[in-house]
């Protein structure tokens, strides 16, 4: 069963797309499981904690090390035995967002991040990688009156970059990419992200 992605910039709409998108795999009765990253185990959800608190100081580099141990526990833990299992995964980010947040967005090499990354994934790239593209500004204006944490306070122009770095991944890695835009009504993005996954399911 296919293991899909959900990527974009902050604000973009993914929760809302999951959950409804979870509401069609119910319907059709598919056995599958929802996952998010960073976070998904207990020691992820604790490096999430840290990833995202405003009052710690953590460097690119460090993002890295850190997005990559909550990666490798999730794929370990919860991904390998869910595919082993016939389950179609799941994820709220996954690789790409290191990619396109420390990479792109923040200048860390893009072969320092795939180093760093190669054994946490232990080779498992997604089938399916659904971006959802969207302007920043609009972004921006959802977030208003959210309470930020750590990369949101960051700001636009670190949003803008990694928007750049997802359209360019997204030209790379075209067979596995579906680019949706993020401004349609959520309903009408899960329908086209539906015919995508139908074509995955066997
Ligand atoms: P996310 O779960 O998207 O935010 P929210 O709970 O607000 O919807 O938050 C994760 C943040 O971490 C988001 O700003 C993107 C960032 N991130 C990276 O910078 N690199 C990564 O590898 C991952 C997985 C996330």
């Amino acid at each position: 069963m296919p293991f899909i992605t959900l990527e974009g910039i902050d604000g973009s709409g993914k929760s809302t797309v999951i959950s409804l998108l979870k509401e069609k795999l119910i319907e059709k009765s598919l056995d599958f499981i929802v996952v998010r990253e960073p976070g998904g185990t207990p020691i992820g959800e604790k490096i999430r904690t840290l990833l995202l608190d405003p009052r710690c100081s953590i460097s690119p580099i460090e993002e890295v090390y850190l997005y990559a141990s909550s990666r490798a526990t999730l794929v370990r833990e919860v991904i390998l035995p869910a595919l082993s299992s016939s389950k179609i995964i799941i994820s709220e980010r996954y690789l790409d967002s290191s990619l396109a947040y420390q990479g792109y967005g923040k200048g860390v090499p893009l072969s320092f991040i795939y180093e760093v990354n190669r054994p946490a994934i232990m080779d498992l790239y997604p089938d399916l990688t659904i971006l959802l593209d969207i302007d920043p500004n609009i972004c921006m204006e959802r977030l208003k009156n959210k309470k930020k944490d750590r990369i949101e306070l960051e700001g636009l122009n670190l949003q803008k970059r990694v928007r750049c770095g997802y359209l360019k991944l997204a030209e790379i890695y075209k067979e596995r990419y579906l680019v949706v835009d993020a401004t349609k009504e959520p309903q009408g993005i899960v329908e086209e992200v539906w015919e995508r996954i139908r074509t995955l399911i066997r």
